[in-house]
């Protein structure tokens, strides 16, 4: 039963659910630029000597998207707090990928009612993947009536209007649409960082592999024109920004959905990037089938292009693959693995692997060990996969027991771990250049960075080094992270 304190509707009179059904249709039809993106007169100020709280679960998208959604409420006046207690409206920004994602959110929707009863005043939104889904929302309807706000990840524009309902309404405001989705430009943002900057190259993804629930809560692939993104990072570049992050679900797709742009792919735009000045350039994510031959040459070419290739393969299976819908066998993607290897000598590779999917036998599980010994991965993001109502594969019996499973991620992840500390041996008294991100997570004292590889590397230094790019001479490699000694003669010769 619902809660009587916050039991204030009845849904079902102006609610139409989130349809997944709906969401799987990809009906071509043309792509909306929307440009239009505005305020109520009245919801100008609204916020001024208020608090807003975002937290983020999931994808760098979602990172990107809190960045937009921070910018409008920035916009209307709110300011940023780290503190729940203090927040004026707190926004969940919810992952759907796996069940453990949306589990943790549903906690802190548990946890959150306290607050709002002792504040009532609070608006708690709930958006993100997770609002696209029927099932999530009709969960909420019937066990978590604090909630005051629900938005799909098609309606994030529309957050000035959405919030004055949820501000002046008596009614739970829900506003997901089902669609394929349009493109939205010129939305404020308020980014995180200011020397890293995501960049959106694109949306959605219509590759449906059939474990997957983002083509969904995503809608279909949509490009935004390049001279759109090339203004952006040339805008980047002006203020100072060092290194930027291309950012789409299957940024390989770039481009095919351009109208007039025949053949204009990632390949052309990430050559357009070498010609801005900013020095570091990297993108995500990448799916094989759509990695060009352009697109490797271009990188070949080096300069501010990263040398990190971050390349899901899912599992080593062909026939797994095939069930998978990847649309590429274990032999292809080892083609295409060698050819990058040898145009990028000096790429680092990290990859995506699932274990446990349904039927995945021994033999087929040992593969993937195989090709992970083969391609002797740098890094990898290992799960056991997780049923998504709605997508083809729940339909599938998940009869890999747990144990087993659990078995198989800790053997994989044993022997990414030793790569990882092979690959990492590579750099030992090595100079490597670094952008200095910030204090360690562990240590305020040490400084942290990454190298264009995307290696971890930690170092004594002064702050004022956070911001720069900074030759850094590693003494230590370890497992997951180098261990070095900033070189500042090199900096001084550099001036
Ligand atoms: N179960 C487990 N892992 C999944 N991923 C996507 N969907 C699932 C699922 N249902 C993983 C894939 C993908 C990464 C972002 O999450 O490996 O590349
Ligand atoms: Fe999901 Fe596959 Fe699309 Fe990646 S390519 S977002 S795994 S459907």
């Amino acid at each position: 039963m619902a809660d009587t304190k916050f039991s204030k509707v009845d849904f079902s009179k102006y609610f139409q659910p989130p349809s997944l059904k709906d969401a799987r249709r990809r009906r071509r039809e043309a792509v909306q630029i929307i440009n239009d993106f505005s305020i109520p007169e009245d919801m100008n100020t609204i916020g001024k000597g208020k608090n807003y709280l975002i937290e983020t679960y999931g994808c760098q998208m979602n990172e990107h998207d809190t960045e937009v959604m921070a910018g409008i409420l920035e916009e209307i006046g709110y300011t940023e707090t780290k503190e729940a207690t203090d927040a004026d409206v707190i926004l969940l920004n919810t992952c759907a990928i796996r069940e453990n994602a949306e589990n943790k959110v549903f906690g802190h929707i548990g946890h959150l009612k306290t607050l709002k009863l002792e504040r009532p005043g609070l608006i708690l939104g709930v958006c993100g993947c997770m609002a696209q889904e029927e099932v999530v929302i009709n969960k909420i309807l019937a066990k978590h009536p604090q909630v005051d706000l629900i938005f799909g990840t098609h309606n994030i524009h529309r957050l000035p209007q959405l919030l004055k309902e949820a501000l002046f309404g008596k009614e739970m405001v829900v506003e997901v649409w089902s669609k394929e989705g349009d493109i939205v430009e010129n939305l404020p943002q308020a980014r995180r960082g200011h020397f890293q900057a995501w960049v959106n190259i694109m949306y959605g993804c219509d590759k449906f592999c059939t474990y997957c629930i983002v083509p969904y809560t995503r809608g279909k692939e949509r490009s935004r024109h390049p001279e759109e993104i090339i203004q952006e990072v040339r805008e980047l570049a002006r203020k100072g920004y060092k290194e930027i992050t291309l950012l789409g679900q299957n940024v390989n797709a770039y481009g095919k959905d351009l109208p007039d742009m025949e053949n204009y792919g990632l390949g052309n735009l990430m050559d357009e990037m070498r010609k801005i000045g900013i020095p570091r350039v990297r993108f995500t994510t990448s799916h094989p089938k759509d990695f060009d031959d352009h697109l490797i040459e271009v990188l070949g070419k080096g300069g501010n292009l990263c040398e990190h290739i971050h390349l899901p393969v899912q599992s080593g299976s062909s026939d797994v693959l095939k069930i998978m819908g990847r649309g590429y066998t274990r032999e292809r993607y080892l083609d295409l693995f060698h050819k990058i290897k040898d145009t990028v000598p000096n790429a680092s590779f990290t990859t995506d692997i699932i274990v446990g999917f349904p039927n995945e036998t021994d033999e087929q599980f040992e593969e993937t060990m195989s090709l992970v010994r083969e391609c002797q991965f740098d890094g990898a993001f290992t799960f056991i996969y997780s049923p998504r109502a709605g997508t083809p594969a729940a339909r599938m019996k998940d009869n890999i027991p747990m144990e087993v499973k659990k078995e198989r991620l800790q053997r994989l992840n044993t022997l990414i771990d030793e790569l990882s500390a092979k690959s990492n041996a590579k750099y030992q008294d090595q100079v490597v250049e670094v952008l200095v991100e910030g204090e360690s997570r562990k240590n305020s004292e040490v400084l942290s960075g990454h190298t264009r590889t995307n290696k971890v590397v930690n170092f004594r230094g002064p702050k004022s080094l956070i911001g720069q790019l900074v030759k850094v001479k590693v003494t230590d490699a370890k497992t997951w992270s180098l261990d070095g000694e900033w070189q500042k003669e090199a900096e001084a010769a550099n001036l």
